[in-house]
Order: structure tokens, then C-alpha cells, then sequence
């Protein structure tokens, strides 16, 4: 497919639609058409993003009007939303019904969790508000992209960061009945993941030399890993998962436990995930522990796996804002449009950061 596609991005000034942006320029088949700010339209891209300056020198942020104008323009388009949760139903809907007025088709990919459920229910017992669009739940899918073969949607709805580590770990495990339908996870996330928007828990001070974790067994995330991994491997399985914050900006770092149900040993396992994984260009299975700083700012997942007494520990890390967020979005729309899957994703993580 030749060049080139206009893409939009929502949730302008975030840490997610700024990883959407560096992935943006970079990309040999979407441009970017506008990027979206609903606090600061007109303002400079280069004033938030110091570090695309030279990306997108002239770039202003554009407004809601601005963005509906360019979507109705476009006979096709890439809209990729990364406005908070319980923001971004309403933006989306709003946006594509000027489209369908318009007549014009923008495939959506959402990186908030506004779209991840199947019912408004689930996601009001989740979030405790309503649903901002419950007539488009249906129009979304929920997953990671290696673990969907063909998309019967328009629009997808990307896991979270976390969610995604988990599920690259477990999806094998469960889909070959390697294990009990009963995952024990344990995570760290680098600061990134609490979004741009400054709070105690981000705070450097208080969070630089510091290990601890948050919301153990109660994280809003575990029902979604549960859906997507049932989804995905046909199994159901309980996911008692404890959340970390870690002192790093990027990066997320998960081991899952689980029961073996079959005597396999650990080199069996690994050859498992190997053999799951075997066309996911994205997806690294090795003997070695995965490290974060093998990943960090690419849209590669590193996984790995040990077995001693009956227990299977899988460990699995990605860079949240990349894998876990934009670049999973970006290859998701890359599928969407035709195109090479691994398209403008292939840079390997710089190693040093
Ligand atoms: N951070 C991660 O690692 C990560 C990973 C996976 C998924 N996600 C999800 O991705 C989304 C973005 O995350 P983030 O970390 O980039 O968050 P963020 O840094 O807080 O950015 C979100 C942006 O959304 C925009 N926004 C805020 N309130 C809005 C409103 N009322 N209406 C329209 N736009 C509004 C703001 O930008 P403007 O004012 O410029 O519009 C804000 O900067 C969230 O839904 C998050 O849950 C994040």
C-alpha cells in the first residue's frame, strides 16, 4: 500500500499520544493528519514534546472541531484514542457519527479501557459510572494482536499495559492446558504508567529508591486480563494479581505463577511458548530471565519461563507506553489497514536509557 494514511491522535498532551507521535514520524505508511488537545489547541506540539521538536517543527495541537473536519474529509483514516478512561467513550462516538454523517470510515484503535468490555455493565461494575457509548461496545474488540488471527470488528480496543505483559505470559499456557485456570501474578511498573498528570505516587522523590505495591487483589485491570485471556484461549481462569510501582520510568516487568497440570519441564515450556509464538515478529521467548532494558521504548515483548515442583513461573517484560500502548495500538492498525504488521515498529530498544 502506497502512502499515505492520515491519522489522528486523541488525549494530545499525554504520555501515550507522545509515544503515538515519535511512533508516527517514523512510520513509512501513516501520517500524522492531527493530533488533538483538548486542553491546549493551538498550542505548540514541540512546546509538550520537546523531544519531537524536530519530527513536527510547525505543528500546532488541534481542536475537537479541527480533528471532526479532518475525519469527515478523509474517505479513510486511523484514529488512535489515548484520552483517559471514562473521557474517551463519548470523544470516540461523538467523532465517528460526524464520520458515518459525513460517510467517510475512520477504524478506530483505543488505548483507554473505555472499550475493553463487552457489556456497559461490566464496565460500569469496574469504573463506577456509566458507559460514555454503550451502542459501540459492540463494534470493539479486546486484545493483543498475536492473539487474535482475524479482526470481525471495525475498531479495536487495546488491553492495558499490564494486561498485555500478562497475557503474552499466560494465553500459551492456558490455550494447551498446561496449567490450572488459576494465574498468581506479581508486577512492576515503571512511573509512566500513572500518566503525565503529576501525584504522590509519582512523585520522584517518593518514588526514586522505593519498592511497593498498590491496590494487591483489588487492580482494575484484573477483570479485563480475565475476559481477554478467556477470550483468547477458551479458558477461564482466576487472576489474583499484585501491582507494583518501580523506580523506573518505562517499563513493565510481570512473572505469572500457575500450577502445572502435566508433568513438563522447564526447556518443554519454553519450546511451548516458542512454538506459540513462532510468527509474532514481536514476541522473544529465551532460556535467559527477560530484563526490562532489552525492551524499554520498543514494541518488543521478551518472555521466559522456569519450572521446579509442579509450579510454572512465566516472566514477561514490555515497555508500557510502546507495547503496552501505542505500539500495540500501531500494530493493530497496521493489520486494520493491510499493511505489514511489523510496519515503522521494527526499531530495537536502545538498551541504555
Ligand atoms: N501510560 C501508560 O503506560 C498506559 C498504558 C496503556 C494504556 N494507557 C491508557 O492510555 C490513555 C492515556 O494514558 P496516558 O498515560 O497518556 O495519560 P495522560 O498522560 O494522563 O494523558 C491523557 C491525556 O488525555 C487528555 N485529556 C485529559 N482529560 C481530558 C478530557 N476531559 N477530554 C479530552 N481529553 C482529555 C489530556 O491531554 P489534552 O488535554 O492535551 O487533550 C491528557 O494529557 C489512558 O486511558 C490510559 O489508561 C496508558
Amino acid at each position: 500500500m502506497s502512502a499515505s494514511i492520515p491519522a489522528v491522535v486523541l488525549g494530545g498532551t499525554g504520555y501515550v499520544a507522545g509515544e503515538l507521535l515519535r511512533l508516527l514520524a517514523g512510520h513509512p505508511h501513516f501520517s500524522l493528519a492531527a493530533v488533538m488537545s483538548d486542553s491546549q489547541p493551538g498550542e505548540a506540539v514541540a512546546t509538550a514534546f520537546p523531544h519531537l521538536a524536530s519530527a513536527y517543527p510547525g505543528t500546532v495541537f488541534a481542536s475537537q472541531a479541527q480533528v471532526e473536519q479532518i475525519l469527515c474529509a478523509a474517505p479513510e483514516s486511523a484514529l488512535f484514542g489515548a484520552a483517559p478512561h471514562g473521557v474517551s467513550a463519548a470523544l470516540i462516538d461523538a467523532l465517528l457519527a460526524a464520520a458515518e454523517a459525513a460517510g467517510t470510515r475512520p477504524r478506530v484503535v483505543d488505548i483507554s479501557a473505555d472499550f475493553r468490555y463487552r457489556t456497559p455493565a461490566a464496565y460500569a461494575a469496574v469504573y463506577q459510572h456509566e458507559h460514555g457509548a454503550p451502542a459501540r461496545l459492540a463494534q470493539f474488540t479486546c486484545a493483543v494482536p498475536e492473539h487474535l488471527g482475524t479482526l470481525k470488528t471495525p475498531h479495536v480496543a487495546h488491553p492495558g499495559c499490564f494486561a498485555t505483559a500478562i497475557l503474552l505470559a499466560s494465553v500459551p499456557l492456558l490455550a494447551a492446558g498446561l496449567v490450572t485456570p488459576s494465574l498468581f501474578v506479581s508486577g512492576v511498573t515503571g512511573s509512566t504508567g500513572s500518566g503525565r498528570k503529576p501525584v504522590p505516587g509519582t512523585h520522584h522523590p517518593l518514588r526514586h529508591g522505593d519498592l511497593y505495591s498498590y491496590n494487591p487483589l483489588r487492580h482494575r485491570h484484573a477483570p479485563e486480563v480475565v475476559a481477554c485471556a478467556a477470550a483468547a484461549s477458551g479458558v477461564t481462569a482466576r487472576c489474583a494479581f499484585v501491582p507494583h510501582s518501580g523506580a523506573f520510568a518505562r517499563g513493565i516487568h510481570v512473572s505469572v505463577q500457575a500450577q502445572l497440570d502435566r508433568a513438563v519441564d522447564t526447556a518443554a515450556v519454553i519450546d511451548a511458548l516458542q512454538r506459540f509464538y513462532a510468527h509474532s515478529p514481536f514476541v522473544r521467548v529465551a532460556p535467559a530471565a527477560p530484563r526490562i532494558k532489552d525492551v524499554v521504548a520498543s514494541n518488543y515483548a521478551h518472555l521466559s519461563a522456569v519450572v521446579a515442583d509442579g509450579t510454572v513461573a512465566v516472566q514477561c517484560a514490555i515497555d508500557n507506553l510502546n507495547k503496552g500502548a501505542a505500539g500495540g495500538a500501531v500494530q493493530w492498525m497496521n493489520r486494520m489497514f493491510g499493511l505489514a504488521e511489523a510496519a515503522g515498529l521494527t526499531a530495537p530498544a536502545p538498551g541504555w536509557t
